[in-house]
């Protein structure tokens, strides 16, 4: 391959790979208990008292996560700024980047982008810094939108992306691209910041997504008081090992009173999701600047309704499915349609049984992180405060979002109500035609072989191994009582959703 080949191969595998995908910020990770002004933990189980406490499920919930004021924001000026906005602070010169990447294909485009970003791609932005260099950067949908079925989809948590390279050498090597002082300069600030998190961000499998971990290791080099950037890390950083996530729909926020799977995101999500701007931003008042514009995002997200199935729904199955559903599941998913209602219900992780890791707060909710976060401006106006457990989330619009539980370790939704005929060693071909409107999952193959006996590296960093930390498939078995014809039906009734 020339060098220039290896370069945009290096580019593209900043773009995170499967499609177009990119580079970028995180999320906050959450911390372990904390700030008592935003509420705590919820304790006492309401288990047992409730008017609806189905006759079949077991699972004792911990209680439901109170509501908190939000910012208001105009939601198409969100949009704007999610699509055209700087908000990310740095990036790879856009002379180097347009070397090695041609003008996106029109499916993979977005409407009301701005002349520069006219003909990125939908998980780039250009932007012009403050240095006046004119960068690229993956923005928000990188993780958050995915293509399906060939079509761009805004809020979908892209299971495709992958992370299974080494982001830090791509990175490096895109310097050689780069010749003008200014621009070089713009390069190796963001070079050095893709390597401090490069090494904290590798997963074993492609989909599974390092967010919470990309955050803690850009914490540990941050100031807390005035987000100053320090080349050598000022906490000790995260494990090097990324508890793996399924990056969730951004639809759910409409009804979800916290952020995060472990409900660790407390108070303004406005600026809990400004966030990502932490890879670049590098002082109070640029954060400020940033921050200004979120609460449009907030409001674009929270504006966000799920996609309708787009095949046919068998209206006679799907009622009684959704008789089955609340009989032994609207409990903690709640009810849909124009009374439905949405408790907001933490579920204990001795009652949910799903893997552990992410709840306990290996890590990246390690105190230092959300100590950090929570006496940083972020913390003026949000909090991290995870449980140690999982929320019951919103189930609209699940038909497209496969894999299932926060860490995608099961592939469809027949095998998550059945949790016997969950695979151990799954793979699939990330192609996103692969999708299988019948079991709303991806089709898949099972291997008798787990990432140890997989020698072919291409294959392995397809393997899906829920014997690995963090990927297990265990747990949620709510759907154990349901007859088969149950559970077809419930799966019908999810269509609806
Ligand atoms: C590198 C991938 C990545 C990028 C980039 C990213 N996110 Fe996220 N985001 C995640 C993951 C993973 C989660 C789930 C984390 C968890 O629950 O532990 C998440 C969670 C969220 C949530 C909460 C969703 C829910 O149901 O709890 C919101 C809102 C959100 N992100 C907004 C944003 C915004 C806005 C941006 C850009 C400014 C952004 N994210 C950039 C990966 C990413
Ligand atoms: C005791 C509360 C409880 C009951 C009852 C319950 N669930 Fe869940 N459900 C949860 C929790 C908590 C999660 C998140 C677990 C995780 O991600 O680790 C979840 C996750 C899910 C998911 C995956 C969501 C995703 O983003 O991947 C689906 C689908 C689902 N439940 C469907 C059902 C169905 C159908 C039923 C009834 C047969 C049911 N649940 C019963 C608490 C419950």
């Amino acid at each position: 391959m020339s060098v220039r080949g290896w370069i945009a191969a290096a580019v593209a595998l900043l773009a995170w790979a499967c499609a177009a995908e990119p580079l970028a910020p995180l999320d906050a990770g959450p911390g372990d208990t904390g700030a008592p002004d935003l509420g705590g933990p919820v304790t006492g189980s309401i288990d047992g008292g409730g008017p609806d406490t189905g006759p079949a499920d077991s699972g004792t919930v911990t209680g439901p996560i109170p509501a908190y004021p939000q910012r208001p924001g105009d939601p198409a000026r969100g949009y704007q700024v999610l699509v055209n906005g700087g908000y990310v602070g740095c990036g790879l010169p856009y002379s180097a980047y347009r070397q090695v990447t041609g003008p996106a294909p029109q499916h993979l485009r977005l409407p009301g982008r701005n002349t520069l970003n006219a003909d990125l791609p939908y998980n780039f932005t250009a932007f012009v810094t403050s240095s006046s260099v004119t960068v690229a950067n993956p923005n928000c949908f990188s993780c958050h939108a995915s293509v399906l079925n060939g079509q761009v989809v805004v809020g979908l948590g892209d299971s495709r992306a992958d992370f299974t390279d080494d982001q830090a050498a791509a990175a490096e090597l895109a310097g050689f691209l780069v010749m003008d002082p200014k621009e070089r300069v713009e390069w190796r600030k963001w070079a050095d910041r893709i390597g401090a998190i490069g090494p904290y961000i590798q997963t074993k499998v492609i989909g599974a997504n390092p967010a919470d971990n990309l955050a803690a290791a850009l914490f540990a080099h941050r100031d807390q008081n005035t987000l100053a950037w320090s080349a050598t890390p000022l906490l000790e950083p995260p494990p090097t090992r990324p508890t793996p996530v399924d990056v969730p729909p951004w639809w759910r926020m409409k009804k979800k009173n916290a952020m995060f799977y472990t409900v660790a995101g407390r108070g303004d999500h406005a600026r809990m999701m400004m966030t990502a701007s932490v890879l670049c931003v590098d002082s109070v008042q640029q954060a400020r600047a940033i921050d200004a514009e979120f609460p449009d995002v907030r409001a674009y997200i929270a504006s966000l309704e799920a996609p309708p199935f787009p095949g046919p729904i068998d209206p006679t199955l799907a009622a009684a499915g959704e008789e089955a559903f609340d009989t032994y599941c609207s409990r903690c998913h709640g009810t849909y349609g124009p009374d439905g209602e949405y408790p907001n219900l933490v579920v204990d992780l001795a009652e949910v049984g799903t893997d552990p890791e992410l709840a306990v707060g290996a890590g990246y909710y390690a105190e230092r992180f959300r100590n950090w976060f929570n006496g940083s401006f972020y913390g003026e106006l949000a909090q991290l405060v995870p449980v140690t457990g999982y929320l019951a989330p919103p189930l609209d619009g699940i038909w497209a979002t496969a894999p299932y539980l926060h860490n995608g370790s099961v592939p469809d939704l027949p095998t998550l109500l059945d949790p016997p005929s969950r695979p151990t060693y799954w793979s699939r071909t990330f192609d996103s035609a692969d999708y299988d409107l019948s079991t709303l999952g991806w089709r898949y193959a099972r291997s008798t072989v787990g990432q140890d006996g997989e020698p072919n590296a291409t294959r392995r960093a397809r393997l899906y191994d829920t014997t690995l930390p963090g990927y297990g498939n265990g747990g949620h078995n709510f759907g154990a009582r349901l007859t088969p014809q149950e559970r077809m039906a419930v799966i019908e009734y999810l269509k609806t959703l």
